[in-house]
């Protein structure tokens, strides 16, 4: 079939450069949610909790870490190793842009459909569960992120058993001694985690029945490897839902790697598919913008 084709011939273009082409694979919820959190250290910014990277950089090893991302990325003093690690284990700057501009564009979750692409802590994604989206799922190229950062995440900031009133009404990170989160609550069946390649999720959650489809898409420094530019888009194409929007932050250009907005934008142009209107741009530091995307014939 022409999808079949379209989607061997991704493959074939990944491997020519070289790429390994990363499965895809549904991340289970483990029963004992205390396991999740087992040995997390948290931290908190704007509100919500996320795992402290520089303990997962001293703990996360040899079972934790099949992937060996942890290891790979400290020793080569690189947060992006093209086909192997793709920059999940931190948070990147475009992430509290985006959440700035869905907090002040007032952007609607609720009953919503939601997918966090290229989600890494997934706070993207938890600020969607907050605002009572249906649905919300997320990816993350490596396993190891979605097992060790993004689940976590998710655990430790939308699950309430254990929080003491001090906590909450601080918006502090659960303390270590009182979290504990029995069953599995309501916000965790409302979530789905994957891992791998863009092409190869898109093929998975297309042929899960009912078939995926997403009414709002958020992305954040996803855009930085022209070489994905190819499978990100036949994504986009495959999972927005017909009147759904695609909301994208990302730098201005990205040095070294040869990534940008404007790149991005001219690629979709290109393939006539979608229309985008950029909604804010932000000039302190590195110039930064969020993209909107909608089909063409959307409404
Ligand atoms: C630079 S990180 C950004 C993480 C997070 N969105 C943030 O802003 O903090 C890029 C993310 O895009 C995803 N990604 C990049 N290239 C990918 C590819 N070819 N297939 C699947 N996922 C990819 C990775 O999962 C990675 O987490």
């Amino acid at each position: 079939s022409p999808k079949v084709a379209a989607a061997k011939h991704q493959d074939e273009a990944a491997l020519k450069k070289n790429l390994c082409v990363k499965a895809a694979k549904e991340h289970s919820i483990p029963q004992d949610l205390n396991k999740v959190l087992e040995n997390k250290v948290m931290e908190t910014v704007l509100g919500l909790s996320h795992v402290k990277l520089s303990v997962v950089e001293r703990t996360c090893s040899g079972d934790a870490d099949s992937e060996g991302i942890v290891s790979k990325s400290v020793s080569s003093h690189s947060d992006l190793i093209p086909g192997v690690y793709e920059g999940g284990l931190k948070i990147w700057e475009c992430t509290f842009d985006l959440m700035d501009y869905l907090a002040e564009a007032e952007i609607e979750f609720t009953n919503k459909t939601v997918l966090d692409l290229g989600c890494g802590a997934g706070l993207l994604g938890i600020v969607a569960l907050q605002g009572e989206a249906a649905r919300v799922h997320f990816q993350d190229y490596n396993s190891t992120v979605i097992d060790e950062i993004t689940l976590p995440n998710v655990v430790a900031n939308c699950i309430s058993e254990g929080r003491s009133g001090k906590d909450r009404k601080t918006s502090n990170p659960p303390s270590k001694r009182l979290r504990k989160a029995e069953g599995s609550p309501d916000v965790l069946s409302r979530c789905r985690f994957f891992s791998g390649e863009w092409s190869q999720v898109s093929q998975l959650l297309s042929n899960s029945k009912p078939c995926s489809k997403y009414d709002i898409i958020l992305t954040s420094e996803t855009i930085y490897n022209p070489d994905y530019y190819s499978a990100l888009h036949d994504t986009l194409a495959q999972l927005l839902d017909r009147n759904g929007r695609v909301y994208l932050a990302s730098k201005v250009h990205y040095f070294g790697v040869g990534g940008g907005v404007y790149l991005f934008e001219k690629f979709i142009e290109d393939k006539n598919v979608f229309r985008t209107s950029m909604v804010k741009t932000i000039d302190q530091g590195l110039q930064r913008c969020i993209m909107e995307i909608a089909f063409k014939n959307s409404c």
